[in-house]
């Protein structure tokens, strides 16, 4: 166990142990106008650019521009299988068979997909259990399928809450709560971590438990994914979405996950009919079998993996940055990057206890297993006028109404230096 120290020589030595700590060289760092990096703490809203995303861009510009529709077989990494190459390195980072994940559309849309597969109501079982402070996208986007089928939220739509004066759920209270209500809930989808407390959940007992009570589990993995080990296929949930624009360091906007557990995957297969027996889907040419695909056939044949949930052919651009990104992740290893989290993340921690004032509390797990890299800090009666001057200090984090700001140290790219400035940056102002 590392004995934390409360000075600058101590973070100096911290990173000079680190074995990652060339990654940051990978990555441009937003620069201040006085010249000196920005201390970047908000790779879990929006990660930073891999110095290699360009290239992987223009080579398909380039591809692009001398082979026109051609591209699509010509091209140096062709077109047509193109988000093929990402499968292998994708699964990886969380935790799944290649055949389980696919990268398509964007996360709130993925959503939606995997609803109209795995929230399928009866008027005995009807719910969707979410946490509280779920991201609002997805309290729309569950609350939005509700209604589509004819249901009401007020009734429909559960929330798990922490007990009074606590901010993160307990363990107990989610199997009690499952074990109580599971046999009127349709489907369990939870956001893993949870954007506002940072809270991790175990995703392989919350499955279990949700199984045993005959419900379909879920999880937004927006927070979780290039942040924890998800080991998505171990934990046997049914499906799990998610973005790459954050510790996936894919860019703004850019094309999400989606994984599909493999016992789903033959379901529909043999029969194209979706009958009650067999699961709905809404489907696409791309997700028609590649082998026929352009015989332009009236009938659909899934293709026998999650790849029968894409819709339309794949959006070069973003996944080219998604790939650049995933060779950084394949090399440092993602084990590499939680060791080293839980290490920066754990400084952070001590440090801002240090600071021994009451106003200042910490809302994310204090249990290392219990979180990722965020910690969300909370300023008890501050306003956003704190955020404003920690950010004209130089530091970029996020600040979430009323009182918190979100600050989460990556792996790839911080320093045990950013985090002692960053604490003592906090500890000035505040
Ligand atoms: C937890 C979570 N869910 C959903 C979303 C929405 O993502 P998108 O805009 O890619 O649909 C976000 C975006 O930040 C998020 O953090």
């Amino acid at each position: 166990m590392i004995v934390y120290k409360s000075n600058l020589a101590f973070a100096k030595q911290m990173d000079e142990q680190d074995s990652l700590s060339n990654f940051r060289s990978k990555f441009y760092i937003p620069i201040q106008k006085n010249g000196e990096p920005h201390i970047y703490l908000c790779g879990n809203s929006l990660g930073l650019q891999p110095k290699t995303t360009a290239d992987h861009i223009k080579q398909e510009l380039t591809d692009w521009k001398n082979y026109g529709v051609e591209g699509h077989f010509k091209a140096q990494n062709p077109w047509m299988p193109y988000h093929e190459f990402l499968t292998e390195k994708m699964a990886k980072v969380v935790g799944a068979k290649p055949e389980e994940v696919v990268v398509m559309n964007t996360l709130s849309v993925n959503l939606h997909l995997m609803m109209v597969s795995f929230y399928r109501p009866t008027a005995k079982r009807f719910k969707i259990l979410i946490e509280e402070h779920a991201f609002p996208s997805d309290k729309y986007a569950v609350a939005s399928q509700i209604k589509f089928h004819g249901y009401q939220p007020e009734e429909a739509l559960l929330e798990l809450k922490a007990r009074q004066g606590e901010e993160t759920l307990r363990k107990e209270d989610i199997k009690k709560y499952i074990e109580e209500n599971g046999d009127e809930i349709a489907l369990i989808m939870l956001g893993n971590t949870n954007y506002y407390t940072g809270q991790f959940f175990d995703m392989k007992s919350i499955t279990a438990w949700g199984h045993k009570a005959g419900c379909m589990v879920g999880f937004d993995c927006a927070h979780g994914a290039g942040n924890v080990p998800l080991n998505l296929h171990e934990s046997a949930c049914d499906f799990a979405v998610w973005c790459n624009y954050k510790y996936l360091n894919a860019g703004p906007g850019a094309l999400g996950g989606v994984f599909v557990h493999q016992r789903h995957h033959t379901q529909n297969t043999q029969n194209t009919q979706n009958t009650q027996n067999n699961m709905p889907r809404f489907e696409g040419w791309w997700g028609h079998k590649k082998e026929t695909r352009f015989k332009m056939r009236d009938d659909f044949e899934p293709i026998s993996t999650v790849e029968a949930w894409q819709l339309s052919n794949p959006t070069i651009f973003s996944m080219a940055a998604i790939w650049a990104s995933l060779k950084i992740f394949d090399e440092a290893g993602l084990e590499n990057c939680r060791t080293k989290s839980k290490e920066l993340t754990g400084y952070l921690l001590f440090l801002v206890e240090s600071l021994d004032n009451e106003k200042v509390k910490v809302i994310t797990p204090k249990n290392e297993a219990d979180r990722g890299s965020q910690l969300s800090i909370q300023v008890i009666n501050a306003d956003k006028n704190l955020y404003h001057k920690i950010t004209e200090a130089g530091v970029i984090a996020d600040w979430r109404e009323p009182d918190v700001i979100r600050v989460a140290p990556t792996a790839l790219y911080n320093t045990f230096v950013e985090v002692f400035k960053f604490y003592e940056i906090l500890k000035r102002i505040i």
